[in-house]
């Protein structure tokens, strides 16, 4: 049997909520999780979401912030109508049910992130993320519309290919007809058929030996569209946020927010030495990128495995108002924040680039849409402004359902799509040469196409990438098809398309900074 649905969504996170709830009342929408429907980065996220809401805040200073995080790649178009329509979105989250924290005048308190020339945060306490993502599920959990199947894995989008069409040269008449899916409870793969998909599975942090992702953040949707010859774009752009919590052996690194650096924390070397006025006029609250080079740079000038991160000046009062979740974390451990300083090291954190998209979240192959991490709409240019990622979600996914509803009743379902073909292979019980080709793969890219970069280790992070290429497509194509090696061989694509970008780009700017191409003037 195979589903028909009018909307296809991948992903339960912001990207996909917020768009199946906009669809919903024009037909059936469909959204898979491969985990549970709250297991995303969306729950993950503490500072906040980025907005323009009083005086002497405007649009023109924050379009200006996320400008000049951007080194100027941005889209400026894209940048225009993030930041200008992101009253109405904040307005909408709230009227759907989601709190963000007031001061005593009934006014949003908001926070301060790096890079941000004015307080424009909007946040719930430290765990903004989650209680955006508990509003949006429990909306979708009751739309009549909607059904959401978790435990189910998304392994490539269905296209003409599947067809044995003779696929069109021409890559702009590639169209989308639904996925073939992985239902993990009966390990039957099923073909779900839909008018219109939008990828939303987030990011790829786990191609990288440390990062704040959860573990659902493999970049499946970027390599499954790469797959089906949609265009990506900037993917040499990954952010490594400057403080996730030095914990060896615990994955994902927890994050220790930005806001808590706005709040007035100070970076400092493990002997107690700020540094980071050596590096930036704004000290502790420089751009993301900067301040990730500058403990990337202390800690190999000491030898020191982290920095400290020194929040004892904020008083225990805010600490635990506005931090409690990073309180508790780190009392786990034994880190009383308001007395002790805590270990920090930077993590990979968010990837700028994407499935290109236009201002309409519609990507280069015909009824598919791309939205939230996932898709790279130019917001960004070569770094994200600090909160807003979120605030892309909120914005793009509403124009993506927009164009969505408009286009929908012209579109027919495809017919005669074949199921998927098992033939030939057989169960891999060997599931260490997964895990252990996973770690490899880590190590490559964490050494290689890191923070810093060169010519010379590009070149050698693609050179041991081709082997694990080779090995995985060839156990791939012979073994019954699992999560595990799916996440595999999309990490891989994914890494391949980070490494490829990252040559092409013969100079240092933002995220992607190489000591063979002297930085630009900014
Ligand atoms: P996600 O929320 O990650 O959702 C992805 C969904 O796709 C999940 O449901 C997953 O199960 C599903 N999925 C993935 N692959 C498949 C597949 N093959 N088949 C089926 N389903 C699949 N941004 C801000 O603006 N402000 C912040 O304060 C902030 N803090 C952050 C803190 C942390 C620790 C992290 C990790 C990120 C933070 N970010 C923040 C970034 C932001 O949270 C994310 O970029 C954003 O939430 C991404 O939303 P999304 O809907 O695109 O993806
Ligand atoms: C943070 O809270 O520091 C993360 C904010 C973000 O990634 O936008």
């Amino acid at each position: 049997m195979q589903r028909k649905v009018d909307f296809l969504v991948l992903g339960s996170g912001s990207a996909g909520l917020i768009y199946a709830l906009k669809v919903a009342d024009k037909g059936k929408v469909l959204v898979l999780s491969k985990s549970m429907l709250d297991d995303t980065a969306t729950s993950y996220a503490q500072g906040g979401i980025a907005a323009v809401m009083y005086s002497p805040d405007n649009y023109e200073k924050h379009i200006e912030d996320t400008l000049k995080a951007g080194s100027g790649l941005n889209k400026k178009e894209v940048v225009e109508i993030a930041i200008r329509e992101s009253s109405e979105r904040i307005q909408e989250l709230v009227d759907w049910g989601a709190h963000f924290d007031k001061d005593q005048s009934g006014k949003f308190s908001l926070a301060r992130e790096g890079g941000h020339s004015e307080f424009r945060i909007l946040h719930h306490q430290d765990n903004t993320g989650l209680e955006i993502q508990r509003t949006l599920s429990d909306r979708a959990k009751n739309h009549p519309n909607i059904e959401i199947l978790e435990d189910y894995f998304a392994i490539d989008l269905i296209t003409q290919h599947h067809l044995n069409e003779e696929v069109t040269r021409r890559r702009e008449d590639i169209r989308c007809f639904g996925v073939y899916a992985l239902n993990e409870q009966t390990q039957a793969v099923e073909t779900i058929l839909a008018k219109i998909t939008l990828v939303a599975t987030g990011g790829m942090g786990n191609v990288y030996q440390t990062t704040t992702n959860p573990l659902v953040s493999t970049g499946d949707g970027l390599a499954m569209a790469y797959r089906a010859k949609a265009h990506l774009d900037s993917l040499e752009f990954v952010q490594f946020h400057p403080t996730s919590l030095y914990n060896p052996g615990e994955r994902p690194s927890f994050l220790i927010t930005e806001a808590l650096r706005g709040s007035g924390a100070i970076l400092k070397t493990r002997k107690g030495v700020a540094f980071m006025s050596k590096y930036h006029e704004l000290g502790s609250l420089a751009p993301r990128d900067i301040v990730a080079r500058a403990i990337d740079n202390e800690m190999k000038l000491s030898g020191d495995d982290y920095v400290y991160l020194d929040a004892r000046s904020i008083s225990k009062d805010e600490i635990i108002r506005h931090f409690p979740s990073i309180y508790a974390k780190c009392l786990s451990i034994g880190i009383d924040i308001t007395k002790d300083m805590i270990p920090v090291v930077p993590a990979a954190h968010y990837s700028c680039g994407g499935i290109q998209t236009d201002a309409h979240g519609r990507t280069s192959i015909h009824q598919l849409y791309a939205a939230g991490e996932v898709a790279c709409t130019g917001l960004h240019g070569a770094n994200r402004l600090a909160s807003n990622s979120l605030l892309e979600s909120a914005v793009f996914s509403h124009r993506a359902a927009m164009d969505a509803l408009a286009t929908v009743d012209a579109i027919q379902f495809m017919e005669g799509v074949p199921e998927w073909d098992a033939e030939g292979r057989v169960l891999n019980e060997e599931m260490i040469l997964i895990t252990q080709s996973t770690k490899e793969l880590q190590s490559i890219m964490s050494n290689y196409v890191g923070i810093v970069r060169s010519d010379l280790r590009l070149k050698r992070a693609m050179d041991r990438l081709e082997i694990l290429y080779k090995e995985t497509e060839d156990l791939y194509e012979k073994s019954i098809v699992s999560q595990e090696i799916c996440e595999l061989r999309n990490m891989i694509n994914v890494a391949y398309l980070i490494i490829k970008m990252a040559m092409a780009r013969k100079e240092s700017i933002g995220l992607h900074f190489s000591i063979d191409y002297p930085e630009k003037e900014k």
